[in-house]
């Protein structure tokens, strides 16, 4: 298992980003040994998956944390609200209740969104119940409930939406498994993909669920951190703006591997603008409605 996050890791010791060349070969042979040589051939629908996330004419679009400027973020009314909009993707973060339960939530600790206090790992399923994540937003989301990952995912199988599913901490296999189970048993193969910062989870994703898609999420862009995206056989990476402009060079080098780009949180024309001429393949915003008009405009203008 990998024991360090790619941010922490002292370049010398970056082979495949984050191992010695030794270790970096085992773990890529190990991996690739789980995997086979793509681990999409396993599956058509996967497939579909991969392919949206990469830009055809223009990015794709991707609703951050749910409808979040209209409801409160990560919550059943926000996912719902994103349904109806009916962009490319819908974002949700994910921690671990002290339980071992993923719920909805994007920040460790509960004081900002909730009426709890302290952090999501320090609370029972149970205690978080008794709790209103809908209040601090607006009057009309008082009693809004944290929900659980097996509630977002009941909301979503019935639409034709597609979800990106960020796992926060460090995840063990079983809870990895855990979550894998409730997408399996919904048949969500072809409309939801993984994301994390954690390399441990997308390792344990890569070998529990190689027919999910995942995306890395990054603070760093470089060599070492493209050949570790590849030797994860990752189908896109996430980062700031600011983190790929260290080297836009390396967004055309991840496209060449058919590794898409993905940049969160643009908000302004200037920001979407920007992001198309550097050929980046998914935009995460808080403002979908609005993107997607001025994406609709670019029409003949591609
Ligand atoms: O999905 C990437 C992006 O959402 C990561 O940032 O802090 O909003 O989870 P954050
Ligand atoms: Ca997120």
């Amino acid at each position: 298992m990998i024991h360090r996050k790619l941010r922490t890791t002292p370049a010398p010791e970056r082979a495949f980003g984050w191992r010695t060349p030794l270790l970096s070969g085992v773990f890529v042979l190990a991996l690739t040994a789980a995997l086979g040589s793509n681990p999409f051939t396993a599956s058509a629908s996967a497939l579909q998956l991969h392919g949206a996330l990469h830009r055809s004419e223009t990015f794709g679009i991707i609703s951050h944390r749910g409808a979040a400027a209209l409801a409160p973020e990560n919550t059943l009314a926000a996912m719902r609200l994103a349904f109806e909009q009916g962009v490319d993707f819908v974002e949700a973060d994910l921690h671990l209740t002290a339980d071992g339960v993923p719920v909805l939530m994007h920040d460790p600790t509960l004081d900002r969104t909730t009426t709890g206090a302290g952090p999501v790992s320090a609370h029972s399923l149970e205690q978080l119940r008794a709790l209103d994540a809908g209040s601090w937003f607006g009057r009309d989301f008082a009693g809004e409930p944290i929900p659980t990952l097996e509630e977002f995912l009941d909301e979503l199988a019935p639409t034709n939406s597609r979800a990106l599913i960020e796992l926060k901490g460090s995840w063990s296999d079983e809870q990895v498994a855990g979550a894998v189970d409730m997408l399996r048993a919904r048949y969500l193969v072809d409309r939801v993909a993984f994301e994390s910062f954690e390399l441990e989870n997308l390792e344990r994703l890569a070998v529990l669920a190689p027919e999910y898609a995942r995306v890395m999420l990054t603070r760093e862009w470089d060599q070492p951190t493209l050949d570790t995206a590849a030797a994860l056989n990752v189908s896109a990476i996430g980062a700031r703006s600011k983190v790929f402009e260290a080297d836009l060079g390396l967004v055309e080098a991840a496209r060449v591997l058919g590794i898409g780009t993905m940049v969160y949180t643009l908000n302004t024309e200037q920001q979407w603008r920007q992001a198309r001429s550097q050929g980046i393949d998914l935009v995460i915003t808080d403002d979908p409605v609005a993107l997607e008009t001025w994406r609709e405009n670019l029409s003949g203008d591609v």
